[in-house]
Protein backbone atom coordinates (compact mmCIF):
# COMPACT_ATOMS: atom_id res chain seq x y z
CA UNK A 1 0.00 0.00 0.00
CA UNK A 2 1.64 3.73 -0.92
CA UNK A 3 2.04 5.33 2.08
CA UNK A 4 1.08 8.46 0.56
CA UNK A 5 2.11 11.48 3.92
CA UNK A 6 -1.20 12.69 4.89
CA UNK A 7 -1.69 16.24 5.34
CA UNK A 8 -3.05 18.21 7.90
CA UNK A 9 -1.68 18.15 11.68
CA UNK A 10 1.32 16.27 12.83
CA UNK A 11 3.44 18.17 10.13
CA UNK A 12 4.27 21.13 11.70
CA UNK A 13 6.45 21.71 14.86
CA UNK A 14 4.61 21.70 18.15
CA UNK A 15 3.62 24.72 19.92
CA UNK A 16 3.59 24.36 23.41
CA UNK A 17 1.89 26.27 26.41
CA UNK A 18 1.70 26.38 29.62
CA UNK A 19 -1.83 27.43 31.83
CA UNK A 20 -1.17 29.50 34.97
CA UNK A 21 -3.67 30.19 37.92
CA UNK A 22 -6.17 32.33 36.96
CA UNK A 23 -8.67 34.87 38.36
CA UNK A 24 -12.39 34.29 38.96
CA UNK A 25 -13.81 33.41 35.06
CA UNK A 26 -16.36 35.65 34.20
CA UNK A 27 -18.77 36.28 30.57
CA UNK A 28 -20.51 34.99 28.09
CA UNK A 29 -19.83 32.41 25.58
CA UNK A 30 -20.68 30.40 22.62
CA UNK A 31 -18.71 27.66 21.59
CA UNK A 32 -18.72 26.73 17.97
CA UNK A 33 -20.86 24.37 16.22
CA UNK A 34 -21.19 20.96 17.18
CA UNK A 35 -18.50 18.51 15.55
CA UNK A 36 -20.66 15.53 15.11
CA UNK A 37 -23.75 17.42 13.75
CA UNK A 38 -21.23 18.94 11.18
CA UNK A 39 -19.46 16.16 9.91
CA UNK A 40 -23.61 14.33 9.51
CA UNK A 41 -24.83 17.69 8.04
CA UNK A 42 -21.81 17.51 5.09
CA UNK A 43 -22.05 14.44 4.45
CA UNK A 44 -26.47 13.70 4.40
CA UNK A 45 -26.28 17.20 1.93
CA UNK A 46 -23.46 14.97 -0.44
CA UNK A 47 -26.09 11.86 -0.07
CA UNK A 48 -28.97 13.76 -1.13
CA UNK A 49 -30.90 15.40 -4.12
CA UNK A 50 -30.71 19.32 -4.37
CA UNK A 51 -29.31 21.94 -2.13
CA UNK A 52 -28.24 22.11 1.82
CA UNK A 53 -27.81 25.00 3.37
CA UNK A 54 -26.07 24.81 7.12
CA UNK A 55 -25.49 27.36 9.62
CA UNK A 56 -23.43 27.25 12.24
CA UNK A 57 -21.05 24.47 11.13
CA UNK A 58 -18.01 23.76 13.16
CA UNK A 59 -15.24 25.35 10.81
CA UNK A 60 -12.32 23.59 12.48
CA UNK A 61 -9.89 20.86 10.60
CA UNK A 62 -11.80 17.96 11.48
CA UNK A 63 -14.74 19.06 9.66
CA UNK A 64 -12.95 21.04 6.84
CA UNK A 65 -11.20 17.60 5.63
CA UNK A 66 -14.93 15.82 5.50
CA UNK A 67 -16.14 18.67 3.18
CA UNK A 68 -12.91 18.30 1.22
CA UNK A 69 -13.51 14.86 0.95
CA UNK A 70 -17.32 15.38 -0.13
CA UNK A 71 -16.17 17.79 -2.78
CA UNK A 72 -13.38 14.91 -4.42
CA UNK A 73 -16.21 12.70 -4.54
CA UNK A 74 -18.23 14.87 -7.07
CA UNK A 75 -20.72 17.04 -4.31
CA UNK A 76 -20.78 20.58 -5.08
CA UNK A 77 -19.84 22.42 -1.48
CA UNK A 78 -19.43 26.14 -0.76
CA UNK A 79 -18.61 28.58 1.91
CA UNK A 80 -20.92 31.49 1.88
CA UNK A 81 -20.16 33.33 4.98
CA UNK A 82 -18.94 32.45 8.98
CA UNK A 83 -20.29 28.89 9.12
CA UNK A 84 -22.43 29.44 6.62
CA UNK A 85 -22.40 26.76 3.99
CA UNK A 86 -24.65 25.02 0.59
CA UNK A 87 -23.56 21.48 -0.37
CA UNK A 88 -25.22 20.54 -3.45
CA UNK A 89 -25.82 16.78 -3.21
CA UNK A 90 -25.20 13.85 -5.66
CA UNK A 91 -28.12 11.73 -4.40
CA UNK A 92 -27.51 8.10 -2.55
CA UNK A 93 -25.33 6.09 -4.77
CA UNK A 94 -23.90 8.92 -6.88
CA UNK A 95 -20.41 9.39 -6.07
CA UNK A 96 -17.70 9.47 -8.44
CA UNK A 97 -14.47 7.96 -8.01
CA UNK A 98 -12.19 10.43 -6.87
CA UNK A 99 -8.42 11.15 -8.34
CA UNK A 100 -6.50 11.12 -5.30
CA UNK A 101 -6.67 9.51 -1.54
CA UNK A 102 -9.21 11.12 0.75
CA UNK A 103 -7.24 13.01 3.87
CA UNK A 104 -9.51 13.02 7.45
CA UNK A 105 -6.29 14.35 9.18
CA UNK A 106 -7.23 13.46 12.66
CA UNK A 107 -10.78 12.35 12.36
CA UNK A 108 -12.15 9.23 13.24
CA UNK A 109 -15.52 10.52 12.71
CA UNK A 110 -14.91 11.68 9.10
CA UNK A 111 -12.99 8.54 8.07
CA UNK A 112 -15.63 6.46 9.50
CA UNK A 113 -18.84 7.70 7.93
CA UNK A 114 -17.62 8.22 4.84
CA UNK A 115 -16.24 4.84 4.08
CA UNK A 116 -20.15 4.23 4.88
CA UNK A 117 -21.27 7.06 2.59
CA UNK A 118 -19.15 5.47 -0.19
CA UNK A 119 -19.51 2.15 0.87
CA UNK A 120 -22.83 1.78 -1.89
CA UNK A 121 -21.37 3.76 -4.61
CA UNK A 122 -19.71 0.98 -7.25
CA UNK A 123 -16.56 2.93 -6.87
CA UNK A 124 -12.37 2.87 -5.20
CA UNK A 125 -11.66 5.03 -3.02
CA UNK A 126 -8.08 5.75 -0.71
CA UNK A 127 -8.65 6.64 2.68
CA UNK A 128 -6.06 7.83 4.57
CA UNK A 129 -5.17 10.05 7.82
CA UNK A 130 -2.33 11.38 10.01
CA UNK A 131 -0.07 9.41 12.49
CA UNK A 132 -2.61 9.60 14.89
CA UNK A 133 -5.66 7.93 12.96
CA UNK A 134 -3.36 5.75 10.89
CA UNK A 135 -2.84 4.11 14.56
CA UNK A 136 -6.93 3.75 14.64
CA UNK A 137 -9.12 0.51 14.47
CA UNK A 138 -10.93 0.21 11.67
CA UNK A 139 -12.07 -2.91 11.26
CA UNK A 140 -15.17 -2.10 13.73
CA UNK A 141 -16.18 -0.35 10.48
CA UNK A 142 -14.47 -2.35 7.33
CA UNK A 143 -16.19 -6.02 8.67
CA UNK A 144 -19.78 -4.84 8.98
CA UNK A 145 -18.97 -3.31 5.22
CA UNK A 146 -17.79 -6.29 4.08
CA UNK A 147 -20.59 -8.33 4.96
CA UNK A 148 -22.85 -5.69 3.23
CA UNK A 149 -20.52 -5.98 -0.16
CA UNK A 150 -17.81 -3.91 -0.11
CA UNK A 151 -14.21 -4.78 -0.82
CA UNK A 152 -10.65 -4.09 1.41
CA UNK A 153 -8.85 -3.87 -1.97
CA UNK A 154 -5.50 -3.02 0.27
CA UNK A 155 -5.07 -1.77 4.21
CA UNK A 156 -1.92 -1.32 6.60
CA UNK A 157 -1.76 -3.82 8.91
CA UNK A 158 -4.27 -4.81 11.18
CA UNK A 159 -6.91 -3.42 8.67
CA UNK A 160 -6.08 0.06 9.53
CA UNK A 161 -5.33 3.53 7.33
CA UNK A 162 -3.86 3.75 5.09
CA UNK A 163 -6.65 1.88 2.97
CA UNK A 164 -8.62 1.41 -0.41
CA UNK A 165 -11.90 0.15 -0.31
CA UNK A 166 -14.07 -0.85 -3.18
CA UNK A 167 -17.88 -0.09 -2.84
CA UNK A 168 -20.98 -1.55 -5.05
CA UNK A 169 -24.62 -0.15 -6.00
CA UNK A 170 -26.48 -2.81 -4.46
CA UNK A 171 -25.14 -3.53 -1.43
CA UNK A 172 -26.58 -6.70 0.84
CA UNK A 173 -28.98 -4.91 3.37
CA UNK A 174 -28.13 -7.10 7.32
CA UNK A 175 -29.02 -6.98 10.74
CA UNK A 176 -26.05 -5.70 12.68
CA UNK A 177 -25.57 -5.99 16.47
CA UNK A 178 -22.61 -3.56 17.69
CA UNK A 179 -19.99 -4.86 18.88
CA UNK A 180 -18.68 -1.92 20.68
CA UNK A 181 -20.79 1.40 22.04
CA UNK A 182 -20.35 3.50 19.15
CA UNK A 183 -22.13 6.05 17.08
CA UNK A 184 -19.46 6.18 14.19
CA UNK A 185 -19.95 2.47 14.03
CA UNK A 186 -23.64 2.69 13.17
CA UNK A 187 -23.61 5.78 11.65
CA UNK A 188 -21.05 3.81 8.69
CA UNK A 189 -23.49 1.52 8.58
CA UNK A 190 -26.99 3.06 8.39
CA UNK A 191 -24.96 5.75 5.91
CA UNK A 192 -24.07 1.86 3.68
CA UNK A 193 -27.94 0.73 4.55
CA UNK A 194 -28.74 3.92 2.39
CA UNK A 195 -27.68 2.16 -0.84
CA UNK A 196 -29.39 -1.13 0.51
CA UNK A 197 -32.18 -2.60 -1.62
CA UNK A 198 -33.47 -4.47 1.77
CA UNK A 199 -34.22 -3.31 5.58
CA UNK A 200 -30.64 -2.59 7.33
CA UNK A 201 -31.33 -3.28 10.80
CA UNK A 202 -28.87 -1.96 13.49
CA UNK A 203 -29.01 -2.80 17.19
CA UNK A 204 -26.66 -1.25 20.13
CA UNK A 205 -26.51 -2.43 23.31
CA UNK A 206 -25.73 0.99 24.87
CA UNK A 207 -27.53 4.08 22.76
CA UNK A 208 -25.04 5.94 21.49
CA UNK A 209 -25.36 9.66 20.59
CA UNK A 210 -28.31 9.79 17.37
CA UNK A 211 -27.69 12.70 15.43
CA UNK A 212 -27.60 10.29 12.19
CA UNK A 213 -30.88 8.66 13.26
CA UNK A 214 -32.13 12.13 13.00
CA UNK A 215 -30.14 14.10 10.18
CA UNK A 216 -31.73 10.88 8.39
CA UNK A 217 -35.39 11.78 8.97
CA UNK A 218 -34.55 15.53 8.46
CA UNK A 219 -33.58 14.36 5.05
CA UNK A 220 -36.71 12.67 4.48
CA UNK A 221 -35.65 8.67 5.45
CA UNK A 222 -38.16 6.97 7.18
CA UNK A 223 -36.67 4.95 9.86
CA UNK A 224 -37.72 3.60 12.85
CA UNK A 225 -35.78 3.82 16.23
CA UNK A 226 -36.89 1.56 19.23
CA UNK A 227 -35.46 0.20 22.47
CA UNK A 228 -33.19 -2.81 22.79
CA UNK A 229 -32.28 -4.32 25.92
CA UNK A 230 -32.23 -2.22 28.72
CA UNK A 231 -30.15 0.60 27.47
CA UNK A 232 -29.94 0.25 24.19
CA UNK A 233 -31.82 0.79 20.75
CA UNK A 234 -32.75 -1.10 17.45
CA UNK A 235 -33.00 1.39 14.53
CA UNK A 236 -34.44 0.09 11.25
CA UNK A 237 -33.44 1.89 7.78
CA UNK A 238 -35.47 0.84 4.44
CA UNK A 239 -32.72 1.22 1.89
CA UNK A 240 -32.88 3.78 -1.01
CA UNK A 241 -34.47 6.67 0.43
CA UNK A 242 -35.33 9.46 -1.49
CA UNK A 243 -32.93 12.20 0.40
CA UNK A 244 -33.50 15.67 0.01
CA UNK A 245 -31.34 18.13 0.79
CA UNK A 246 -32.65 20.47 3.66
CA UNK A 247 -31.57 23.46 5.93
CA UNK A 248 -29.37 22.22 9.31
CA UNK A 249 -28.80 24.79 12.00
CA UNK A 250 -26.31 23.31 13.95
CA UNK A 251 -26.32 23.81 17.40
CA UNK A 252 -23.66 24.19 20.33
CA UNK A 253 -20.98 21.62 20.62
CA UNK A 254 -21.37 19.92 24.25
CA UNK A 255 -18.21 18.36 24.30
CA UNK A 256 -16.37 21.91 23.47
CA UNK A 257 -18.55 23.28 26.53
CA UNK A 258 -16.98 20.79 28.73
CA UNK A 259 -14.09 22.99 28.77
CA UNK A 260 -15.05 26.17 29.95
CA UNK A 261 -17.74 24.33 31.86
CA UNK A 262 -15.23 22.62 33.96
CA UNK A 263 -12.88 25.88 34.45
CA UNK A 264 -15.70 28.11 35.57
CA UNK A 265 -16.46 24.99 38.05
CA UNK A 266 -12.80 24.57 39.27
CA UNK A 267 -11.31 28.35 39.10
CA UNK A 268 -12.51 30.08 42.72
CA UNK A 269 -15.22 33.02 42.34
CA UNK A 270 -15.80 32.17 38.94
CA UNK A 271 -19.29 32.78 37.12
CA UNK A 272 -19.86 32.45 33.36
CA UNK A 273 -22.66 31.23 30.86
CA UNK A 274 -22.31 29.08 27.94
CA UNK A 275 -25.59 30.14 25.41
CA UNK A 276 -26.80 27.61 23.54
CA UNK A 277 -25.32 24.73 24.57
CA UNK A 278 -26.99 21.54 22.48
CA UNK A 279 -28.90 19.17 25.62
CA UNK A 280 -29.30 16.88 23.36
CA UNK A 281 -30.06 13.70 25.96
CA UNK A 282 -26.91 11.39 24.77
CA UNK A 283 -24.68 14.10 24.86
CA UNK A 284 -24.68 15.49 28.51
CA UNK A 285 -23.10 12.64 30.49
CA UNK A 286 -21.19 15.33 31.90
CA UNK A 287 -23.60 17.60 33.33
CA UNK A 288 -25.34 15.11 35.18
CA UNK A 289 -22.21 13.94 36.60
CA UNK A 290 -21.01 17.40 37.59
CA UNK A 291 -24.54 18.06 39.56
CA UNK A 292 -24.12 14.76 41.20
CA UNK A 293 -20.56 16.28 42.09
CA UNK A 294 -22.37 18.97 43.83
CA UNK A 295 -21.44 21.35 40.96
CA UNK A 296 -23.57 24.93 40.45
CA UNK A 297 -24.74 24.44 37.08
CA UNK A 298 -28.50 26.35 35.85
CA UNK A 299 -30.12 25.27 33.02
CA UNK A 300 -31.45 28.37 31.60
CA UNK A 301 -33.87 29.07 28.20
CA UNK A 302 -34.05 25.73 27.84
CA UNK A 303 -36.18 25.51 24.19
CA UNK A 304 -35.47 23.54 21.20
CA UNK A 305 -33.54 25.08 17.60
CA UNK A 306 -33.23 23.32 14.48
CA UNK A 307 -34.07 20.11 15.71
CA UNK A 308 -32.26 19.62 18.90
CA UNK A 309 -32.88 20.85 22.61
CA UNK A 310 -30.60 23.83 23.07
CA UNK A 311 -30.01 25.89 26.44
CA UNK A 312 -27.83 28.59 27.98
CA UNK A 313 -25.77 27.17 31.26
CA UNK A 314 -24.83 29.33 33.97
CA UNK A 315 -21.80 27.55 35.92
CA UNK A 316 -20.10 28.82 39.17
CA UNK A 317 -16.91 28.06 41.21
CA UNK A 318 -18.20 25.21 42.85
CA UNK A 319 -16.82 22.72 46.39
CA UNK A 320 -17.12 19.06 44.53
CA UNK A 321 -17.35 15.89 45.80
CA UNK A 322 -16.34 12.37 44.31
CA UNK A 323 -18.76 10.23 42.82
CA UNK A 324 -18.96 7.15 41.20
CA UNK A 325 -19.62 6.93 37.16
CA UNK A 326 -21.21 4.48 36.33
CA UNK A 327 -20.24 2.36 32.87
CA UNK A 328 -23.49 2.82 31.04
CA UNK A 329 -23.44 6.87 31.27
CA UNK A 330 -20.38 6.62 29.25
CA UNK A 331 -21.45 6.47 25.70
CA UNK A 332 -23.66 9.90 26.74
CA UNK A 333 -19.99 11.66 27.84
CA UNK A 334 -17.07 9.90 26.13
CA UNK A 335 -15.19 12.43 24.86
CA UNK A 336 -15.59 14.12 28.47
CA UNK A 337 -13.55 11.87 30.24
CA UNK A 338 -10.53 14.21 30.21
CA UNK A 339 -12.10 16.81 31.28
CA UNK A 340 -14.34 14.94 34.10
CA UNK A 341 -10.73 13.71 35.55
CA UNK A 342 -9.83 17.58 35.77
CA UNK A 343 -13.05 18.31 37.97
CA UNK A 344 -12.00 15.14 39.82
CA UNK A 345 -8.97 16.52 40.36
CA UNK A 346 -10.46 19.50 43.03
CA UNK A 347 -13.58 16.92 44.63
CA UNK A 348 -13.28 15.95 48.30
CA UNK A 349 -12.52 12.37 48.02
CA UNK A 350 -12.52 9.69 45.15
CA UNK A 351 -14.42 10.01 41.80
CA UNK A 352 -14.03 6.18 40.02
CA UNK A 353 -15.27 6.55 36.23
CA UNK A 354 -16.35 2.96 35.21
CA UNK A 355 -15.67 1.42 31.84
CA UNK A 356 -13.49 3.43 29.71
CA UNK A 357 -12.40 0.85 27.53
CA UNK A 358 -13.04 2.71 24.62
CA UNK A 359 -11.21 5.58 25.79
CA UNK A 360 -8.39 3.55 24.60
CA UNK A 361 -8.90 3.93 20.48
CA UNK A 362 -9.52 7.61 20.73
CA UNK A 363 -7.40 10.01 18.97
CA UNK A 364 -4.86 8.71 21.51
CA UNK A 365 -5.12 6.35 24.18
CA UNK A 366 -6.88 8.54 26.15
CA UNK A 367 -7.00 6.69 29.46
CA UNK A 368 -3.29 6.46 29.40
CA UNK A 369 -2.58 10.27 28.32
CA UNK A 370 -5.20 11.57 31.33
CA UNK A 371 -3.32 9.16 34.12
CA UNK A 372 -0.20 10.28 32.70
CA UNK A 373 -0.70 13.52 32.21
CA UNK A 374 -2.75 13.84 35.98
CA UNK A 375 0.17 12.04 37.33
CA UNK A 376 3.07 14.52 35.91
CA UNK A 377 0.36 17.24 37.57
CA UNK A 378 1.14 15.46 40.99
CA UNK A 379 -2.73 14.05 41.24
CA UNK A 380 -2.85 10.58 42.73
CA UNK A 381 -4.73 7.70 40.80
CA UNK A 382 -5.13 4.33 39.79
CA UNK A 383 -6.14 2.66 36.95
CA UNK A 384 -8.02 -0.53 37.60
CA UNK A 385 -8.43 -2.51 34.69
CA UNK A 386 -11.17 0.11 32.43
CA UNK A 387 -11.73 1.89 35.81
CA UNK A 388 -10.02 5.42 36.23
CA UNK A 389 -9.96 6.38 40.16
CA UNK A 390 -8.67 10.41 41.24
CA UNK A 391 -8.74 11.14 44.81
CA UNK A 392 -9.21 14.91 44.88
CA UNK A 393 -7.86 17.43 47.26
CA UNK A 394 -8.55 21.15 47.19
CA UNK A 395 -5.04 22.14 46.66
CA UNK A 396 -3.71 20.53 43.18
CA UNK A 397 0.15 20.88 42.38
CA UNK A 398 -0.07 20.98 38.83
CA UNK A 399 3.21 21.19 36.84
CA UNK A 400 3.98 18.85 33.82
CA UNK A 401 4.75 18.81 30.89
CA UNK A 402 1.77 17.07 29.91
CA UNK A 403 2.47 14.68 26.72
CA UNK A 404 -1.04 15.56 24.67
CA UNK A 405 -0.11 12.83 21.73
CA UNK A 406 -2.06 14.40 18.70
CA UNK A 407 -4.80 14.50 21.06
CA UNK A 408 -7.04 17.89 20.92
CA UNK A 409 -9.22 16.88 23.95
CA UNK A 410 -5.80 15.89 26.03
CA UNK A 411 -4.15 19.45 25.20
CA UNK A 412 -7.63 21.47 26.32
CA UNK A 413 -8.14 19.39 29.22
CA UNK A 414 -4.56 19.64 31.25
CA UNK A 415 -4.53 23.48 29.86
CA UNK A 416 -8.20 24.00 32.11
CA UNK A 417 -6.86 21.80 35.10
CA UNK A 418 -3.21 24.87 34.87
CA UNK A 419 -5.78 27.33 35.73
CA UNK A 420 -6.94 26.46 39.34
CA UNK A 421 -3.58 24.63 40.08
CA UNK A 422 -1.02 25.82 42.23
CA UNK A 423 1.98 26.06 39.58
CA UNK A 424 0.08 26.13 36.65
CA UNK A 425 0.29 23.25 33.82
CA UNK A 426 2.73 23.24 31.22
CA UNK A 427 1.47 21.11 27.26
CA UNK A 428 4.20 19.85 24.97
CA UNK A 429 1.43 20.68 21.71
CA UNK A 430 -1.44 22.95 20.74
CA UNK A 431 -1.78 22.68 17.31
CA UNK A 432 -4.37 19.77 17.64
CA UNK A 433 -6.86 21.98 19.30
CA UNK A 434 -7.80 23.39 15.51
CA UNK A 435 -9.26 20.04 14.91
CA UNK A 436 -12.20 20.69 16.90
CA UNK A 437 -12.17 23.93 18.82
CA UNK A 438 -10.31 26.31 16.80
CA UNK A 439 -11.38 29.62 19.08
CA UNK A 440 -10.71 27.50 22.00
CA UNK A 441 -7.64 29.58 23.19
CA UNK A 442 -9.17 33.84 22.75
CA UNK A 443 -12.50 32.47 24.41
CA UNK A 444 -10.50 31.27 27.84
CA UNK A 445 -8.40 34.34 27.49
CA UNK A 446 -11.54 36.41 27.16
CA UNK A 447 -13.17 34.74 29.96
CA UNK A 448 -10.14 35.59 32.45
CA UNK A 449 -8.18 32.50 31.83
CA UNK A 450 -4.62 33.05 31.86
CA UNK A 451 -2.65 30.95 28.78
CA UNK A 452 0.77 31.90 27.34
C1 LIG B 1 -18.64 10.51 17.41
C2 LIG B 1 -18.73 9.37 18.14
C3 LIG B 1 -17.80 9.04 19.24
C4 LIG B 1 -17.00 10.25 19.70
C5 LIG B 1 -16.49 11.06 18.55
C6 LIG B 1 -17.65 11.54 17.69
C7 LIG B 1 -19.60 10.71 16.30
O1 LIG B 1 -16.92 8.04 18.78
O2 LIG B 1 -15.93 9.84 20.51
O3 LIG B 1 -15.77 12.18 19.00
O4 LIG B 1 -19.72 11.84 15.80
O5 LIG B 1 -20.27 9.74 15.92
P1 LIG B 1 -17.33 6.49 18.85
O6 LIG B 1 -18.53 6.33 18.04
O7 LIG B 1 -16.19 5.71 18.27
O8 LIG B 1 -17.53 6.23 20.31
Amino acid sequence: MPTSSATGHGTGDPVPARSRPSPALSGRVRVPGDKSVSHRALILGALSRGETHIRGLLEGEDVLNTAKAVGQLGAQVERLGDGEWRVKGVGVGGFRAPDAPLDFGNSGTGVRLMMGAVAGNPIAATFDGDASLRKRPMRRVLDPLVTMGVEVVDAAEGGRLPLRMQGLADLSAFTYETPVPSAQVKSAVLLAGLAASGETVVKEREATRDHTERMLAHFGAELKVEPFGTHGRTITLPGRPDLVGAPVVVPSDPSSAGFPLVAAVIVPGSDIIIADMMMNPLRIGLLTTLKEMGANIEILAERTEGGEAVADIRVRHSRLRGVEVPAERAPSMIDEYPVLAVAAAFAEGRTIMRGLAELRVKESDRLAAVADGIAACGIPHEVVGDDLIVEGSPVVPGGGPVATHMDHRIAMAFLVLGLATRDGVAIDDTTFIATSFPTFMPMMRGLGAVID
